[in-house]
């Protein structure tokens, strides 16, 4: 259990593609609890391997108090469109609308190292996005529109 460093969005690392998992070992188990960890110190939902400077393709989301561990997420469906807004712990205090697919189904491998698909919708299906856009070394800021400082007031 350890509380890692986020890397805030200039840094060079956010910006890279980042690799396959080849093999699940303890210290890609590690990685993934720290994440956990990073995640909801930082009262996130979601955290992918480059945000703690590791270019793996590694993503830990908790929605709605159940947590996920995608390794190597491939996103192989989508289906309808929302505009809903984003933050992200790489982008402190910036909010901005995103368009993502409404449903999405996304297959992955989990830490005990077995195949499996998930249907999501909803802010699940959109910070599972969220974070394999990470992979791509894309941030939300790159494809948000009206960026804010601090959370519109409703
Ligand atoms: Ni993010």
């Amino acid at each position: 259990m350890a509380i890692l460093e986020v890397k805030k969005a200039g840094d060079p690392v956010l910006k890279k593609v980042c690799e396959d998992v080849k093999k699940i070992d303890k210290r890609v188990k590690k990685l993934l609890d720290d994440m956990a960890d990073t995640m909801y110190k930082n009262e996130g939902v979601g955290i992918a391997a480059p945000q703690v400077g590791v270019l793996i393709r590694a993503v830990v989301v908790d929605v709605d108090k159940k947590r996920y561990d995608l390794i190597n997420p491939v996103i192989i469906h989508r289906e309808g469109s929302a505009v809903e807004s984003e933050g992200c712990l790489s982008c402190p205090d910036l909010f901005g609308e995103v368009e993502r697919a409404e449903k999405i189904r996304v297959r992955y491998t989990t830490r005990y190292n077995k195949v499996k698909e998930l249907d999501a919708e909803g802010l699940l299906a959109r910070c599972i996005q969220h974070e394999v856009d990470h992979l791509e070394g894309r941030l939300f800021i790159d494809i948000a529109k009206n960026i804010t400082k601090g959370r519109k007031e409703k």
